[in-house]
């Protein structure tokens, strides 16, 4: 038996509580997993911004990323380690650069989802350069904002193509709102879609490999109020759709890490955003869900280093649509997306992975969020979010929902003694 390390990288920017919690967590799960001949432990380390040649080696066998979507260094970094170092990454890098909304849009249409009706609008203005005025003579055409609010009926949503963080987000009513509005948003490229309206249920899915959480949701309360601590808000054919749904996107785009964002109308869920390949994960918002997201992105990345996990080399999308082609019924439809993603994610592997290897990660993460480690990473994220005349409140605030949390795990697990108050 030879003991080997296998090596979890976070790649960070402004995160400051999870990381916390994975790394102490971690520490104290203590792994040594025989793999073969191996025992294999692992070490997690945060991965620093500097030079690098193309050719230096990788030390880490996965990286948990949270950079790329905006920090083109660390992007470029993480592309050149898992093509010349076989790193495992989530999520890959070349999918989070490529696919806005509206793609994601297109191709949950095409794989049969209910996407609300969605146009793309050339943008108001641009940015001037030397081919743009021929272009635009030449090709572009008038067109009658006021025909395609027609077309597509009010209330409906104006927001950017490749959007996030609510940035440019407009629900319009009247067309003269839709003309001022557009009149407003300068170089951004917008889409219009319809609102799904009314709706009796806001959920988001969040998806970390296999693993998934449901969890309310509503918009119109402050960021930290947002995320609803709600209990059999779905039904279990619901969850199960959810998780459907969830699974096909995000194996789909090749997002270990994603959430969905769907409305329940009449009994039927539209996803209305699921291009979010870095979710939020602070204990700010998530405050009662976060020990989950912890503990999922303990069991995947483990699971990933432990197997040595390859990377797809693309993204393979033929074999969805040859499902979409079959005009199955929409159930069975999702269903048959969701085995290809499960065999994807190889969920029967990681299910027996965690019987196995981690079945003492409940209790372990159970006892780390009563303890003042805990406590203090809470509120040192209260500190970097919040006035310093609030931070008492808000760590009180959020500790006592990750207290709620540990009294309905300890009555779910049984395991015995009652959270401190
Ligand atoms: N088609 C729609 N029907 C109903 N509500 C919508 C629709 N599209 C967007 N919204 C509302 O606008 C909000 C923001 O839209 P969206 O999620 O697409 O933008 P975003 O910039 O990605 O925001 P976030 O960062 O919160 O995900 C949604 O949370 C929802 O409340
Ligand atoms: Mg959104």
């Amino acid at each position: 038996m030879a003991d080997v390390t296998r090596w979890i990288g976070l790649s960070l920017g402004a995160d400051i509580c999870w990381p916390i919690c994975f790394e102490e967590i971690l520490r104290r799960l203590d792994l040594a997993i025989p793999i073969g001949r191996n025992t294999v432990r692992f070490e997690v380390e945060r991965i620093s911004i500097e030079p690098f040649r193309l050719t230096q080696g990788c030390k880490y066998d996965v990286v948990i990323d949270r950079l790329t979507h905006w920090f083109h260094t660390s992007r470029e970094w993480i592309k050149k380690a898992v093509i010349m170092d076989g790193l495992y990454v989530f999520n890959n890098p070349w999918s989070v650069q490529s696919m806005e909304k509206q793609t994601t849009y297109c191709a949950m249409l095409r794989l049969g989802l209910p996407i609300p009706e969605t146009w793309l609008i050339p943008p108001k203005e641009h940015h001037p350069s030397a081919d743009l005025e021929p272009t635009l003579a030449r090709y572009a055409r008038m067109f009658d904002l006021g025909d395609i609010g027609e077309r597509l009926g009010y209330p409906l949503y104006m927001k950017p193509y490749d959007g996030g963080a609510w940035k440019g987000v407009s629900r319009i009513d009247d067309e003269q709102t839709l003309r001022q509005t557009y009149d407003e948003s300068g170089r951004m490229v917008m889409q219009l879609q319809k609102a799904v309206q009314p709706f009796d249920l806001f959920i988001r899915c969040i998806g970390l490999g296999p693993q998934l959480q449901l969890v309310p949701y509503d918009p119109t309360k402050p960021l930290h109020e947002r995320y609803q601590v709600g209990f059999h808000v779905v039904n279990a054919d619901e969850w199960s759709l959810l998780e459907d749904m969830t699974l096909t996107i995000n194996t789909f785009f090749g997002w270990d890490f994603n959430s969905c964002e769907a409305l329940r109308r009449d009994g039927q869920f539209y996803p209305i955003d699921f291009a979010n390949p870095c979710p939020d994960s602070q204990v700010t918002s998530l405050h009662y869900y976060f020990p989950w997201l912890v503990k999922a992105n303990i069991r995947w990345s483990v699971f990933c280093a432990a197997t040595q996990r390859r990377m797809r080399l693309n993204l393979d999308w033929k074999p969805f649509f040859d499902i979409a082609k079959r005009n199955l019924p929409y159930r069975e439809r999702l269903a048959a997306y969701a085995a290809i993603a499960r065999r994807r994610l190889d969920a029967k592997r990681f299910q027996a992975f965690c019987d196995r290897h981690l079945a003492h990660l409940d209790e372990v993460a159970y006892e780390f969020f009563g303890s003042d480690q805990a406590k203090q990473a809470v509120r040192a994220k209260v500190e970097a979010m919040f006035p310093e005349h609030e931070w008492d409140r808000f760590t009180d605030h959020f500790c006592g929902l990750i207290d709620f949390w540990r009294k309905t795990e300890a009555d779910q697990r049984d395991f015995g003694s009652t959270p401190s108050s």
